[in-house]
């Protein structure tokens, strides 16, 4: 069962995971518009792992006997200067979601649900790997600079990722 205030607040990041997909939707488009066809491998990998946070959320929440509101998105941007910038704009908006995951942490402990609790430490962990795979991508980035063969090598690495569907756990 879930209270008033955890659903509104569920549901209010079920709707930030669906912007979270728009936004690297936008950026595998532009990415494999300037040639970066890895690049937008990678983003088209992350879009499809947002779409399986915003299942989660979808699935817990109906499985608790609500349901989801769905709200309007606002656009995400669709140029960017470079991958380097799509990647900073990237990571600052993953240190947004982590502050929201832990943010509902906070509220689910106050509520005293613990199955939200327990449903969210999926998120924490997932908060962390993706930070992680975002400042290493940043690193490497600047370590290229301006030499396009070093990006090209990247972006036939960032080629080779895959998406591979969450545990369904807690859900
Ligand atoms: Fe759904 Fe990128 O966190």
């Amino acid at each position: 069962m879930l209270n008033k205030t955890m659903t509104e607040a569920l549901n209010r990041q079920l709707n930030e995971e669906l912007y979270s997909a728009y936004l690297y939707l936008s950026m595998s488009s532009y990415a494999g518009s300037i040639g970066l066809k890895g690049a937008a491998n990678w983003f088209m990998v992350q879009y499809q792992e947002e779409m399986a946070h915003f299942m989660k959320f979808y699935t817990y929440i109906n499985n608790q006997g609500e349901h989801v509101v769905l709200l309007p998105l606002a656009a995400p941007p669709s140029e960017f200067d470079s991958l380097l910038d799509m990647f900073e704009k990237t990571l600052k908006h993953e240190q947004h979601i982590t502050s929201c995951i832990n943010d509902l942490v906070d509220l689910a402990l106050r509520e005293k649900d613990h199955a939200t609790s327990i449903f969210l430490q999926w998120f924490v962990t997932e908060q962390i790997e993706e930070e992680e795979n975002d400042r290493d991508l940043i690193a490497k980035l600047k370590l290229i600079g301006d030499n396009g063969q070093g990006l090209l090598m990247l972006d036939n690495e960032m080629g080779t990722r895959v998406f591979v569907p969450p545990a369904q756990t807690g859900a």
